[in-house]
């Protein structure tokens, strides 16, 4: 582990602090780095991954872990929530009349690892390498979670009050979901009662930029199955005469979008909100750089919607995306065959208002229309999820742009994100209250993919920013 003593007095300087009037909590992050880590580590090392059923002892491992953190916190009340599903870590400690409610909110479960064999370092045995922590969960979303628990802890063992009301809320579903906290929401609206939700589980805009996500992207996920014949024929015999399911499915996804890569479901677009001039500014002025973003890929050309961005395209406008597809013979070798069946696993990433089940709907009733009679096709509906804005000019946005401000010392930007939280828009619905989303991520940390890493530095500055934004909260007006 890499060792942190000693950088004290050098941290205070390259962030150009006053090491006399940094606040007790601030200090006590920075003598506790080491700590920290250790405390993370422990948690990176249960393999909670919520697709996999045979990992529910890890699962409720996790839960135990943060219940455990939570409770050496001195918090009014700490509970572990069970659900048909995974449980629901849950805290609070709201002593004020006067002062707003936070909601924390994190996920402690995680992707699968697989595959492991491109994994330079055991997924669940973290490893620190050039100032990152590798593991599976390290950024998303176990690291940055883990912030707002150890910024909690800077106030109460430093002997100072929490600044603000705090509730705090962990699941173990976000992967696959959220299929029992959207039902928890609902039923348990007076609990989560707050003012504003905050979340780490997004990337910054690049290295040393923080930067405040305002826009998530929403999701239908669907798989298709489509069925020719009653068994695998010999594709020399029967080929030509039989259909052939793959070439159907094939098919069928190639003429679900057009060449200017606009999407042929018939509706699809209905519900869009158009992006305005001033959005299109907005992402214009961010400094993206274009050729690093290609570099980083290895790709020669970008590729999208035309008329937009890659910004956009990556944002802003909905997509459909083929995640898997199979069937017939992949083994090793030439068998011809003519497959009776063909699957694959097809995502569209939503914009607001789209609507998940009526985008799903329009899916199911496309594929139905276009397949040909020769197959039967079946279409089932995966989670998914709305997508979400938040308000630019809510209060709590700018305490948070300032607490981001005085940790990183720089200008804080102000971003949409492709991906999905889907109970943003659920907090948003049943609580009636605005998301911060204060990432501490980048896009390049590999979340849900190999080696998935998460930096040191922002681990530490991520604290820094939670506790900070919590002593400077009370001071911004409703
Ligand atoms: N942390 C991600 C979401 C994310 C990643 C937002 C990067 C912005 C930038 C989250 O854990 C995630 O992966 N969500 C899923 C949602 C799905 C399973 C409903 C996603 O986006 O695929
Ligand atoms: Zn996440």
């Amino acid at each position: 582990m890499a060792n942190m003593a000693g950088l004290k007095e050098a941290e205070a300087k390259h962030y150009n602090f006053n090491w006399n009037t940094m606040s007790e909590s601030q200090s006590y992050i920075d003598q506790n780095q080491d700590k920290f880590l250790n405390e993370l580590f422990q948690l990176l090392r249960i393999p909670s991954i919520s697709t996999d059923s045979t990992k529910k002892d890890a699962i409720q491992d996790a839960a135990n872990f943060l219940i455990n953190q939570l409770n050496s916190l001195n918090l009014n009340r700490v509970e572990l929530f069970d659900t048909p599903g995974n449980p629901i870590v849950y805290g609070e400690h709201c002593p004020y009349e006067d002062k707003p409610t936070v909601l924390i909110y994190g996920h402690y479960d995680v992707q699968p690892a697989d595959p492991l064999e491109l994994w330079t370092s055991e997924p669940f045995e973290p490893v620190i390498k050039e100032g990152n922590i590798f593991a599976r969960g390290a950024s998303d979303d176990k690291g940055q979670a883990f912030t707002h628990v150890k910024a909690l802890e800077s106030f109460v063992k430093s002997g100072q009050p929490i600044p603000v009301n705090v509730k705090i809320i962990l699941e173990g579903e976000e992967e696959i979901g959220s299929p029992n906290l959207v039902p928890f929401l609902e039923s348990h609206a007076d609990l989560l009662a707050c003012d504003m939700v905050l979340i780490s589980d997004t990337a910054m805009f690049g290295k040393d930029q923080p930067s405040i996500t305002y826009g998530l992207r929403g999701l239908a996920y669907m798989e298709v199955e489509v069925v020719g014949p009653n068994r695998d024929l010999h594709s020399g015999v029967y080929g030509g005469a039989v259909e052939n399911p793959l070439n159907v499915l094939c098919e069928m996804i190639a003429k679900m979008k057009n060449e200017d890569g606009e999407i042929r479901i018939e509706g699809f677009y209905d519900s869009v909100v158009p992006l305005t001039g001033a959005d299109r500014a907005a992402s214009a002025a961010l400094p993206f750089d274009e050729e690093g973003y290609k570099k980083s890929l290895e790709i020669e050309e970008v590729h999208g919607e035309k008329g937009y961005t890659t910004l956009e395209r990556a944002s802003a406008r909905p997509t459909l995306d083929v995640n898997g597809i199979w069937g017939g013979y992949t083994g090793e070798g030439a068998k011809t065959v003519l497959p009776s069946k063909a699957n694959a696993k097809i995502s569209m990433r939503l914009v607001p208002d789209q609507n998940p089940k009526e985008i799903a709907k329009l899916f199911a009733a496309h594929v139905q229309k276009i397949a040909p009679k020769t197959v039967k096709v079946k279409v089932t509906e995966h989670h998914g999820g709305f997508a979400s804005i938040t308000d630019l000019d809510f209060y709590g946005l700018k305490a948070a742009a300032k607490a981001f401000e005085e940790i990183y010392q720089k200008e804080v930007l102000f971003s949409r994100e492709g991906g999905s939280i889907p109970i943003v828009a659920d907090f948003k619905r049943v609580l009636g209250v605005e998301s911060i989303l204060m990432g501490f991520g980048l896009t390049s940390n590999a979340i849900h993919s190999p080696n998935e890493h998460f930096s040191v530095e922002d681990f530490h500055r991520g604290i820094k920013t939670s506790a900070k934004f919590f002593e400077l909260l009370p001071g911004f007006n409703a």
